[in-house]
């Protein structure tokens, strides 16, 4: 596991973006590039700097498809704190990818482990995903997946926690119980299969779930721990976020990440 860490949000971001653009770059234009996507706070500086660079024409999504990694149980498209509104509003409505690349679950399917089953199905007809960016709840989830849920899971409808429910309240009236209480959301099993996987962990209301997800034990506990049996995956974190790791650990990947730059 690699652990990115940049002194601030802004350069997390940046940093972020500049990767994901090269790898896009640098892929063979015969398939598309199949890139995940997560909703949230953490990535909207990675969102704003990628349309930067695609309306710059440093990198372009003419040749990118999407999947979302999650969406709320029982909220229309339209509602404006539905996670298809927050792709559209905040990424795909700035860039020039083509409206039937985008791939977001159906928070309102009739049938929505039905709903789940179809959209494993869709990842792999695409060949798989090549690069899955998430971001983590102070929990340390990943997608939707809560403390003690399989790390081999798929997608499937997921119970939130009342700790999540509080912290999303932030988004509906600072009331838990206006928060869905179920979502639709890809499994751990699912970030897995992904070819490369680059978390964004910023603030210090992240500092335990990184410490935990990157010195504590692989634990469905901290269900973003299973990334250290990936073997491409990436933590891009600010200086904050650090606060909880040893002093050690923190100059190992200065380190090394210093390596890697010569
Ligand atoms: C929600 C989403 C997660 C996201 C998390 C953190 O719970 N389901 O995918 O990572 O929020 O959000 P933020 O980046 O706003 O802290």
């Amino acid at each position: 596991m690699r652990v990115v860490i940049q002194e601030n949000y802004d350069k997390m971001c940046k940093w972020a973006a500049s990767h994901i653009a090269a790898r896009i770059n640098a892929h063979a234009a015969d398939r598309p590039f199949v890139l995940g996507l997560p909703t949230g706070s953490s990535p909207l500086g990675v969102y704003a700097e990628l349309a930067r660079m695609n309306r710059a024409g440093e990198v372009s999504f003419g040749n990118v498809v999407t999947f979302n990694m999650d969406e709320y149980l029982g909220l229309p498209r339209e509602h404006e704190q539905s996670y298809w509104h927050f792709m559209w509003s905040n990424f795909f409505d700035h860039i020039d990818i083509p409206r039937n690349n985008v791939n977001i679950l159906d928070g309102m399917a009739a049938d929505p482990e039905a709903e789940c089953a179809r959209y494993e199905a869709k990842i792999a007809a695409c060949g798989g995903i090549d690069l899955f960016m998430g971001g983590i709840g102070v929990d340390g989830h990943l997608a939707f997946n809560e403390p003690f849920t399989s790390l081999t899971s798929r997608t499937g409808v997921r119970a939130l926690t009342t700790d999540t429910r509080i912290v999303n309240s932030r988004f509906f009236e600072n009331d838990p119980e206006k928060v869905p209480a179920k979502a639709l959301s890809v499994g751990i099993g699912t970030v897995m299969d992904a070819r490369e996987v680059l978390i964004l962990i910023n603030g210090h209301n992240k500092a335990r779930a990184l410490a935990a997800s990157v010195e504590g034990g692989v634990s469905q506990k901290w269900t973003c721990s299973a990334l250290q049996m990936h073997p491409a995956a990436i933590i891009a974190c600010d200086e904050p976020a650090c606060g909880e790791l040893t002093v050690d650990t923190y100059k190992y990947f200065l380190d090394i990440e210093r390596e890697e730059r010569l």
